[in-house]
């Protein structure tokens, strides 16, 4: 298996004063992807940004914005993220009362919809709307904070998934301790795109570590 994934460096490990310079870097690094972690200090126990800073940001590039809410009522700010110039929108089955009718409310701006769940959160609990998105974020950690620690058992999830896809056309995601030794289980389970957040700022050759994550099995 050769196969070449995508790696959406998450900007919640960036310098915010610097992060125009951050995502020209991304852009060189030779990813397409950057990882937009909105988080609202009650769904999850940490606050970051939101529409206006991402709309800010929209404008010094040309990356595809794979936003993650980690919010609770995403669906009172669809129309705010589309209008930021998000990319694609990924909600926490966790986070709402009625799941299909959000995601649907995402596909219907024409953005890629995703669906994301927690580490304890069985795959299960989505199968009835694998048919509706584009993305399914496997959390790999307990949302929140970078630099914490691949929980091995998620690996799992990912074959599920990957047995589940059928005809459908949903990537795989990882978001979270994924790093240069992690990747290769993740990989091997069969995921599209790893989210890297500490692991790329961290890496002092970007170009480098992108190359690497993106095909560890050479
Ligand atoms: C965690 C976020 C992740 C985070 C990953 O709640 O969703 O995207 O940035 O950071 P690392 O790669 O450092 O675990
Ligand atoms: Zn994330």
């Amino acid at each position: 298996m050769n196969r070449k994934i995508i790696i959406a460096p998450s900007i919640l490990s960036a310098d915010f004063l610097n992060i125009k310079e951050a995502l020209t870097d991304i852009e060189a690094s030779g990813t397409d992807w950057v990882h937009l972690d909105v988080m609202d200090g009650s769904f999850v126990p940490n606050i970051t940004f939101g529409p206006k800073f991402i709309k800010d940001i929209r404008c010094v590039n040309s990356l595809f914005f794979d936003a993650h809410l980690m919010i609770e009522h995403p669906e009172n700010y669809i129309s705010d993220f589309v209008n930021a110039g998000c990319n694609a929108i990924t909600i926490h089955a966790e986070a709402v009362r009625h799941l299909d009718s959000v995601l649907n409310k995402i596909k219907n701006t024409g953005v890629k919809t995703g669906v994301s769940i927690c580490p304890a959160t069985p795959v299960e609990s989505i199968i009835h709307i694998l048919d509706i998105v584009d993305i399914v974020l496997i959390m790999t950690v307990n949302p929140g904070f970078g630099g914490q620690s691949f929980i091995p058992y998620t690996t799992d999830k990912i074959r599920r998934l990957v047995a589940l896809r059928g005809d459908r056309h949903y990537l795989i995601s990882v978001d979270g301790g994924i790093n240069l030794k992690t990747i290769n289980d993740v990989y091997n389970a069969g995921i599209d795109v790893a989210v890297a957040g500490s692991a790329y700022f961290n890496a002092e050759n970007k170009a480098e570590f992108i190359k690497k994550m993106s095909n560890p099995g050479i």
